[in-house]
């Protein structure tokens, strides 16, 4: 029997398709758990830092104080990015953030001693450089295009404050640190997410690591992806005051629009993310004076409950949004966040894809015409 002949069922959108095993995180959906190289991500985002959450993706386990200050070490000294690099940001710098991400991590492989070296211990190392130079292109983008200088990183600060400092160009307060690198830590690794997948696949060829990275910005970019928490956010201003979120999803409904920062393919309860960013998301919006944000997507929220039962839940980034918003930062910025969280996810698949490689090249059942005539150009119609 050939191909033509077999009867042969698709996995469309390989839903429900296991693709390999992993060591680093596990998305249990029907009960809406996350963890992280068996901690659960509640543990983690209540007492770790994002340093410390790396530290446990790339090697596998906690580190010890020592261990953590050295890793700390490590990042800040990473965290440059070459000056011809910031010449190519400046002059794509009218693109969208997650295109200027995407091009800059493309340049920095001309840039780094070790692209070409596949070795576990070379893709470690540049999994840890390419997630200390991530918020310093995306920062000094940000600036670049607002007409100021990029701000040098600042070794006294952590991660996620000197995110935050490399971006307005002044220190964060504890209380902003701390949302962000909770943000951060959330976003760290999910399975075998569509950017995840885009950077094994990318790895199975034998690309190296930068080769990975930028397949799996490219496919972060997408609103089903990271581009929902920009959406929830430009759909929290239009909606403008809680009154008016009711009729507001009801119309988006009505035409079959989907309400962005709600479904998720494998979680069919609460994304144990969403939790963090909601309570924090409140506190944040009083503490700014301004709580409207909150109060619109918890009316969007309450309106959307009924789709619970079809397992369309709040995902993490409906949440996300407001925050990035309340902080200051612009809406087109909140990919390149989630990207930033998202490097040190991409480098372990990448390792563990390595570790024992496969080509992954799924099939297409051809449903075109079949032996179709080939008519010379000058007899065509
Ligand atoms: N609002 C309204 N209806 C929805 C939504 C939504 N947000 N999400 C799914 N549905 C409906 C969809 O219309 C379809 O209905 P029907 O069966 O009547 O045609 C049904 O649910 C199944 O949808 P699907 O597209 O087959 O499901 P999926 O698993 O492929 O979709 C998703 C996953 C994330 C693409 C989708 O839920 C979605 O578009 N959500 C909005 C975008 C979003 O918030 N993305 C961020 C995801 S979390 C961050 C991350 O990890 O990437």
């Amino acid at each position: 029997m050939t191909t033509q002949q077999r009867e042969i069922s698709l996995a469309r959108g390989l839903k429900g398709v296991y693709l390999d095993t992993t060591e680093s995180s596990d998305v249990q959906g029907d009960i809406g758990k996350l963890i992280y190289r068996g901690y659960n991500i509640h543990d983690l985002a209540e007492q770790s830092t994002f340093e410390e959450t790396i530290y446990l993706l790339l090697y596998g386990k906690l580190p010890t104080r020592a261990q953590l200050n050295q890793f700390g070490a490590t990042l800040h000294q990473s965290g440059k990015v070459p000056g011809p690099v910031i010449d190519i940001i400046r002059s794509v710098q009218k693109s969208h953030p997650m295109d200027v991400l995407r091009t800059a991590v493309s340049a920095l492989s001309a840039f780094d001693p070790e692209t070409e070296d596949n070795s576990p211990e070379a893709t470690l190392r540049k999994g840890i450089r390419l997630t200390a130079q991530t918020p310093t292109i995306v920062c000094a983008h940000d600036r670049i295009r607002h007409g100021l200088k990029p701000v040098e990183p600042n070794p006294s600060l952590n991660f996620a404050a000197n995110f935050l400092y490399m971006l307005k160009g002044e220190a964060p307060s504890e209380a902003d640190t701390k949302l962000m690198d909770t943000d951060f830590i959330l976003h760290a690794d999910h399975g075998s997410n569509a950017s995840a997948f885009g950077a094994r696949v990318a790895a199975s060829t034998l690309a190296d690591l930068h080769c990975a990275v930028v397949a799996g910005v490219a496919t972060l970019k997408g609103p089903w992806h990271g581009g929902a928490a920009e959406k929830v956010m430009e759909m929290a201003l239009e909606i403008g005051e809680e009154s008016k979120a009711l009729s507001y999803i009801e119309d988006r409904l009505k035409k079959g629009d989907r309400v962005m920062g709600f479904g998720h393919r494998v979680y069919t309860a609460e994304d144990p993310r969403a939790r963090h960013l909601r309570d924090r998301a409140k506190a944040l919006g009083d503490r700014m004076g301004q709580p409207k944000w909150w109060r619109i997507l918890s009316a969007v929220e309450e309106r959307m409950r009924p789709y619970a039962r079809r397992g369309i839940c709040v995902n993490v980034d409906f949440w996300s949004g407001s925050i990035y918003y309340l902080l200051g930062i612009p809406e087109d910025l909140f990919i390149s966040i989630f990207a930033i969280g998202r490097v040190p996810g991409w480098a372990v698949q990448v390792l563990e894809q390595q570790k024992n490689n496969i080509l992954i090249r799924p099939l297409l059942k051809y449903v075109g015409p079949m032996d179709v005539p080939y008519v010379p150009i000058d007899q065509r119609s």
